[in-house]
C-alpha cells in the first residue's frame, strides 16, 4: 500500500536521499525546502516526490504548511523532520526570533503538532526527528534566544537538547517518536563556513565523514517498522538511553506557547470606546 511520507528539508543531503529511497519504493513523498534550487534538485533525483517551497523557520509559514498538508494529505504515514541551517553568525528571522532556534526547535514543535491529525489516521504513525539526540546539549533559560552571547555550536546544541525535550513532551498512544542521530554525514558541511575552517571541514567530512547512502537505511528502518516504545533515540543504528525531565520538557513547551502565541493568535482588536456625543442644547434665539 503507498504510504504517504512528508520530509522537511527533503531537498538536500539526508533528507533528499530519504525522498529518493521512499518515492522509489513507490511511497508518495512530500519534500519540503526553503528554495527553487532545491527543488529542481528533488526533480532531478526524486521525480515522483511533491514539492513544498515554504521557509520553515517561519511559524505564520509553518503554521499554514500544516494546514495545507492536513487538508491535502487526510493520511499521513511518517513525519521526517530534517530541515537545518547551520548559523556561524546570529541570524534573526523575520518574526524576530534567533534563526538556529526557529527552525531547529519551534518549527520541529510545531510540524508535529500540526501534522498529528493526519498522523492520527495512519496504521503505524511515526514522527523522525534527526538531530543531534545524545549530544548533551542545554536550554539557556535564561537566553533562549541568545542576544547575550551567540556561538553557533551553542546554538545547534540547545537545539539537539530541545529535540529530547520535544520527543518527551510529545504524548500520543499510537504515533512514535524516533530522535536519530545520524552523526557525521558528508553532506556538504563546509558549504556554510569562510576560509580557513571551510577548508578544514571538507578535509574532515572527506576523511570521517559517512556517505549520505549510508545514513538512509537505519532511518528507513523506522519508518518501515515503528519502534514499539513511545519515543526512543538512536545514534546510527544504535539505541541510546536517555535521561529525560519530564518537568523539563514541559517548561518548554510551555515557553514555545508562550513565545508563538502573538503570532498563532493575534489578539483580538477591541473596539474603541464609543462614548455618545454630548449634545448641546440649541441656544434659543
Ligand atoms: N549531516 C550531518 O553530519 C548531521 C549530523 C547530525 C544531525 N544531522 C541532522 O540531520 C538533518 C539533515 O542534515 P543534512 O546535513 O542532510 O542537511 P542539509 O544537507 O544541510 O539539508 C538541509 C535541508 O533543510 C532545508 N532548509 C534549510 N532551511 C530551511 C528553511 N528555512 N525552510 C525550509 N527548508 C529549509 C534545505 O533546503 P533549502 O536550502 O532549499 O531551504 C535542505 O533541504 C538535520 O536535521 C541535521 O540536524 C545531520
Amino acid at each position: 500500500m503507498e504510504r504517504t511520507i512528508v520530509i522537511t528539508g527533503g531537498t538536500s543531503g539526508i533528507g533528499l536521499a530519504l525522498a529518493r529511497h521512499h518515492s522509489e519504493r513507490g511511497d508518495h513523498v512530500v519534500a519540503v525546502g526553503s528554495s527553487q534550487t532545491g527543488g529542481r534538485r528533488l526533480r532531478a533525483q526524486a521525480p515522483r516526490a511533491r514539492f513544498v517551497q515554504a521557509d520553515l523557520s517561519s511559524v505564520a509559514r509553518t503554521t499554514e504548511l500544516t494546514e495545507r498538508l492536513t487538508a491535502d494529505h487526510p493520511t499521513i504515514d511518517a513525519l521526517v523532520m530534517a530541515a537545518f541551517r547551520y548559523n556561524p553568525a546570529r541570524v534573526l528571522t523575520s518574526e524576530g526570533f534567533e534563526h538556529t532556534f526557529a527552525l531547529y526547535v519551534l518549527n520541529r514543535w510545531l510540524m508535529a503538532s500540526g501534522l498529528r491529525p493526519s498522523l492520527d489516521r495512519a496504521a503505524a504513525p511515526v514522527i523522525v526527528n534527526l538531530c543531534g539526540v545524545g549530544q548533551g546539549g542545554r536550554i539557556h533559560w535564561d537566553d533562549l534566544q541568545l542576544e547575550r552571547r551567540y556561538r553557533a555550536l551553542d546554538a545547534t546544541r540547545q537545539g539537539a537538547r530541545a529535540a529530547e525535550l520535544l520527543g518527551a513532551g510529545y504524548r500520543s498512544e499510537r504515533i512514535r517518536y524516533v530522535l536519530h542521530n545520524p552523526v557525521f554525514v558528508d553532506t556538504g558541511l563546509h558549504e556554510p563556513f569562510r576560509q580557513p575552517v571551510r577548508g578544514l571541514v571538507r578535509v574532515a567530512a572527506a576523511l570521517f565523514a559517512q556517505p549520505v547512502g549510508r545514513a538512509v537505511p537505519p532511518i528507513t528502518a523506522h519508518i518501515d517498522r515503528p519502534p514499539a516504545a513511545p519515543l526512543t533515540a538512536w545514534r546510527k543504528a544504535r539505541p541510546l538511553t536517555l535521561a529525560i525531565d519530564a518537568q523539563e520538557a514541559a517548561r518548554l513547551d510551555d515557553r514555545l506557547r508562550t513565545l508563538t502565541s502573538p503570532i498563532l493568535t493575534p489578539p483580538t482588536l477591541t473596539p474603541p470606546t464609543l462614548t455618545p456625543p454630548t449634545l448641546t442644547p440649541p441656544t434659543p434665539a
